[in-house]
């Protein structure tokens, strides 16, 4: 049996963002989250959200991790994953109530996050609100040291990771049609950037 993949972050976050998405979720509808990792999320607001259908989605070679703890812990009503790599596809062809992802836009490269955020503008419905979770800069600065740090340890990992600037992924969103809604300060110096199709 695969052993499910696990990050002690999902843990202590979860709460926290599940808080925030219960004034921010529609009541009924189909939620698309992108980047889903160990599932951890998915599982746990899955269940907190029965009337919403919580479809995850990963790198092809992040799915089995993935599929087997949606598979073992998700409701039974919970669709398996699908494969997306946002800057290659394959997008899917339907549109969804909300969109959610975490901790995917420093990992991602630049141009990739650009390309999340321009599918997310073509498949989100009128209305549907796309949730970022992760650690922003402000205008160039970061808001907290630990978040510094972090940065530092991701470009020395990857000069294409690193911690983006808000200003600049509100200014894509424009572009792709998603207003910036909300800035929610969240625990750990991290934030929850909403986003109005
Ligand atoms: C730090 S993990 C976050 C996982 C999970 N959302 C969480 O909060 O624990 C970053 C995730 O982004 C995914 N990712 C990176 N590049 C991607 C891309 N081009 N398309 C889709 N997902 C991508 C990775 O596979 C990984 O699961």
């Amino acid at each position: 049996m695969i052993e499910l993949p696990f990050a002690p972050a999902c843990e202590r976050n979860k709460v926290p963002i599940l808080n925030r998405l219960v004034g921010l979720l529609p009541d009924q509808g189909r939620v698309l989250e992108i980047g889903s990792g160990t599932g951890q999320h998915a599982v746990f607001f899955a269940s907190r959200f029965p009337s919403l259908t919580w479809q995850t989605s990963e790198r092809e070679s992040e799915l089995a991790g993935l599929s087997a703890r949606v598979e073992r812990e998700g409701p039974d009503d919970m669709p398996p994953p699908i494969a997306l790599d946002v800057s290659q596809g394959p997008w899917p062809h339907d549109s969804f109530d909300a969109v959610f992802t975490a901790n995917t836009a420093h990992i991602m490269p630049w141009a990739s996050v650009c390309a999340m955020i321009s599918g997310v503008g073509r498949l989100l419905a009128r209305g549907g609100c796309f949730c970022l979770y992760g650690p922003f800069m402000q205008d160039g600065e970061h808001t907290a040291p630990s978040n510094a740090v972090f940065d530092r340890g991701l470009r020395e990992r990857d000069p294409l990771m690193g911690v983006r600037d808000r200003v600049e992924v509100d200014a894509v969103a424009l572009r792709e049609g998603l207003r910036p809604d909300q800035r929610l300060l969240m625990p750990a110096n991290n934030f929850l950037l909403v986003y109005r199709r």
